[in-house]
């Protein structure tokens, strides 16, 4: 029996999902698929914050009739360019440009929810995850993409955050000790010499300015986008989910006959 255990234990293993990113760890951004209402706000955000720079060049419009809303509700709320409900959510800006002004080019962000380790989990914080650098050219740093180049969009929605900064004395590529203060860090660094230097981290954010949103208005945004992205990055997942959901619970009912008929051949052998 406890081997059964093991072998349906670790057939549910992959549905865990792990995520971790740049030594950050990541926000849940605990999205729901089949919330429809979210996929619809987060594609206005998307259009009114995010098209301005990226496209999402591989989605139709029309895809959103399959998330509940009208050709004219798309026309009307979706689309400002004139477009018409079978265009692809291509921008006017080249890539270049982005690349010119921003030291990188805007991505397409169709596939952004799949390519990023951590996917939802990862855009949630990302957005979540901006915090005033003065040393950088937007004025901005990220929590998990360090030296982003792309201003902080959001952030009279969200306010300014500041970082809390921790120093830490490296040696050989591992942390050995951590401090509050960078001269005590700085200190243990030179007083043990060849191999040790000081890392700063950000090890957490504190709000500087709150912006016009309550912290927990903002997370909503962010998870609105969040799922928005992962919905764009694979419209076929929903469908896909409910499959596979039927497809475990086979699996663990086969494991079971399976092993029951395997006990059964074998009564008279042992
Ligand atoms: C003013 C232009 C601009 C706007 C507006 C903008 N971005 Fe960006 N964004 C960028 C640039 C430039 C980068 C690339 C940063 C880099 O590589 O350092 C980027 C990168 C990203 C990335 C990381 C992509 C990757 O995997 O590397 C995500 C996700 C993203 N933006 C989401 C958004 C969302 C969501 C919005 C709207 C709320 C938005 N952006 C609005 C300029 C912009």
């Amino acid at each position: 029996m406890r081997k059964l255990i093991a072998v349906i234990t670790l057939a549910l293993m992959p549905l865990a999902g792990i995520a971790a990113s740049g030594g950050h760890e990541l926000h849940q951004a605990n999205i729901d698929l089949n919330n429809q209402a979210a996929i619809q706000r987060g594609a206005k955000m998307f259009v009114n914050y995010c098209m301005g720079c990226h496209s999402a060049k591989y989605v139709r419009y029309k895809l959103f009739t399959e998330v509940g809303l009208s050709e004219d509700d798309i026309k009307n709320n979706l689309i400002f360019t004139g477009g018409k409900v079978g265009d692809l959510m291509t921008i006017a800006m080249p890539e270049d440009d982005a690349a010119k002004w921003f030291g990188a080019p805007a991505p397409d962000l169709t596939l952004t929810a799949r390519i990023r380790h951590g996917g939802a989990d990862w855009i949630y914080s990302y957005l979540k995850g901006f915090y005033v650098d003065s040393s950088r050219p937007m004025g901005v740093n990220n929590t998990v993409f360090p030296n982003v180049g792309m201003p902080h969009v959001l952030w009279e929605l969200q306010g300014v955050q500041k970082p809390v900064y921790k120093y830490e004395a490296h040696h050989d590529g591992h942390a050995v000790a951590s401090f509050d203060s960078e001269a005590e860090a700085d200190a243990y660094v030179k007083e043990h010499g060849e191999g040790y230097r000081l890392e700063r981290m950000v090890e957490g954010l504190e709000m500087e300015r709150p912006g016009s949103l309550t912290p927990a208005e903002y997370d909503q945004v962010a998870r609105d986008l969040a799922t928005y992205l992962t919905y764009i990055s694979e419209p076929i997942k929903l469908e896909r989910q409910r499959m596979g959901v039927w497809v475990v619970l086979f699996l663990i009912v086969f494991t079971v006959i399976a092993y029951l008929m395997k006990k059964e051949w074998w009564k008279d052998v042992h």
